[in-house]
């Protein structure tokens, strides 16, 4: 077998976003288009040669294609070992728990996470490093530095491997091992919480749950963990097959997109549990019978009931939420008397304190939540984590909320998305914004008076790297909050994103719609950013 070296162009695009490269598959195909942004992966990593790595994808269209790519190049460039995902399935926290448990030099994980799939859809390639984590910052920028002056790739020439089963195989002198990466997966999950009292509960007769994988990466692992291995009934999980295009939904668990899951949860004879994930298994939606878990209390949550739970039960280091996730958590690792860190958005943020044992327990407002056990947020585990809190407490999800609401007091919170608007009336809005900073503190804005304003900025406590710029925050005297931000993992034009947050003690006044009790934020924030004018939008794409 050959290993040929082909003359390539670079690309000016390759600049990893909020979580790796992510263009349109159509961008993917173009000639050399992936093969350079993989070789530039290889070309900027130190002494992987022999050793192991990871690969697979969340079943995306094209994601067969690419593996078999990156197969032939890992093969030309040295690797030792391969281990990919039958059919090329592997989610993203199981990629990350396998890279930890072969002391991999790291993964490869082809998603694009929650943007659609398709010919016409998107496609996206991830590194991570051998932690388990997204590569920090620095390989990123190595990466993207290494894109713009490639001129040659290495690529053997073979024939296709067979990742329709587990086998083993030869590529030149690289192995490929083809392997059912529910098992390993399952086996951290058995190790973490009680799966006997959550078969318990499951097999109770009086618990329903519904598990909608939304045709995504989750369907194998959701189907094995709660139907075959926790004793739910067949049927639990409703759109279990991956699909190539995601069965033209929009991977994406929130209450606009999850919209089937939805309906069966607040519709007649409801279940008690209702959980969604996304493209690549990351993300988790819960809701309850007639019950919308916000994603920030979700953490706070699970934080505040984490010595149920078997795997945490000794006790937590600390806990640190994203920048513009809810201080709810923050409450509660006051009152634990543990770390809490607000970290930029993405969850590469979190792999150094996690590394460093400084916390636990990670969560973001977007729909992520993770811990220790490995280095990216896990969907089903956070699934898990409330089976675990709802058998052990003997409460409704509802009940556990609300009564987390009388202790800690209610972070009334919402996100509103615009997405696909216009890239430079984007920036435009947020260069308004950061040039009004000076004006700002002490002005009246409706009842509320701002106490600050600013572009959040982070300085890493681990390794004292900065990253600037990470959102336009606007505080008020009495603890609310506006940010603003554009997503860094859109493919069309811009995607602003504008987060309320205010605080209700009083138990008295916590069951409101959070966007009735954030109203006047709302409109604060649309004209104080003059949404419509630079987005030309009445309203939101998505309201969560
Ligand atoms: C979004 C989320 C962010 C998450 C990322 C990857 O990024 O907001 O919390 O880590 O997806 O799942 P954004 O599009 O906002 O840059
Ligand atoms: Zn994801």
């Amino acid at each position: 077998m050959n290993i040929l070296t082909v003359s390539t162009q670079s690309f000016s695009d390759q600049k990893p976003g909020t979580s790796g490269l992510r263009k349109a598959v159509s961008v993917f195909q173009q000639l050399h288009y992936l093969e350079n942004f993989i070789q530039s992966i290889f070309d900027t990593q130190d002494g992987y040669e022999g050793k192991t790595l990871v690969l697979g994808g969340d079943g995306r269209y094209y994601n067969r294609q690419a593996i078999q790519t990156i197969l032939k190049m890992a093969a030309a460039n040295g690797v030792g070992q391969v281990l990919v995902g039958c059919k090329g399935i592997l989610s993203t926290p199981a990629a990350s728990c396998m890279i930890r448990e072969n002391q991999a030099f790291g993964g490869i994980i082809l998603s694009a996470s929650h943007n659609p799939g398709g010919p016409k859809g998107d496609f996206g390639v991830k590194f991570n490093i051998s932690n388990g984590g997204p590569a920090p910052a620095d390989v990123t920028e190595a990466i993207f530095a290494r894109s713009q002056t490639i001129d040659t790739y290495k690529q053997l020439e073979a024939a296709d491997v067979n990742l329709d089963s587990p086998g083993s195989f030869k590529l030149g002198s690289m192995t490929v091992e083809v392997i059912d990466s529910v098992k390993p997966y399952m086996k951290l999950m058995e190790s973490l919480f009680d799966f006997d009292q959550i078969h318990q509960l499951l097999t109770s007769g009086t618990f329903r749950m519904c598990i909608d994988s939304m045709h995504a990466v989750t369907g194998p692992y959701a189907r094995a963990m709660f139907e075959q291995r926790l004793g739910a009934p067949a049927g639990t999980v409703i759109a279990g097959e991956p699909l190539e295009d995601f069965g033209g939904g929009h991977p994406d668990p929130n209450l606009v997109y999850a919209h089937e899951l939805v309906e069966i949860l607040f519709g007649d004879n409801a279940p008690d549990l209702g959980a969604a994930s996304d493209g690549d298994g990351d993300r988790n939606m819960i809701l309850g019978n007639h019950f919308f878990v916000n994603p920030s209390d979700s953490l706070a949550i699970i934080t505040a009931n984490a010595h149920l739970v078997p795997g945490y039960k000794q006790g937590l280091a600390g806990v640190a939420r994203s920048m513009p996730t809810s201080q709810a958590a923050d409450r509660v690792a006051k009152h634990l008397g543990i770390g809490c860190y607000e970290t930029p958005t993405g969850w590469k943020f979190f792999g150094n304190l996690l590394d460093a044992g400084k916390v636990t327990l990670c969560g973001e407002e977007s729909f992520g939540t993770g811990s220790n056990h490995i280095r990216e947020k896990d969907g089903l585990w956070a699934v898990l984590f409330w089976l675990n809190i709802i058998a052990a407490r003997s409460e409704s999800i509802e009940q556990i909320a609300t009564s987390h609401w009388q202790t800690y007091g209610r972070n009334y919170y919402s996100r509103r998305d615009y997405e696909a608007v216009e890239s430079d009336r984007a920036h435009e809005l947020m260069d308004r914004l950061r040039s009004a900073f000076p004006e700002m503190p002490g002005k009246k804005l409706g009842s509320y008076e701002v106490e600050y304003s600013d572009d959040f900025s982070y300085t890493d406590p681990v390794d004292g790297s900065v990253a600037e710029s990470q959102g336009v925050r606007i505080g008020f005297t009495d603890g609310s909050r506006i940010v603003f931000r554009l997503s860094g993992t859109g493919t069309k034009g811009a995607t602003l994103r504008v987060y309320l947050e205010s605080y209700e003690p009083d138990g008295a006044k916590q069951n409101l719609d959070p966007q009735i009790a954030l109203a006047d934020l709302i409109q604060i924030a649309d004209e104080v950013a003059q949404i419509k004018t630079f987005t030309g939008r009445d309203k939101p794409t998505v309201i969560t």
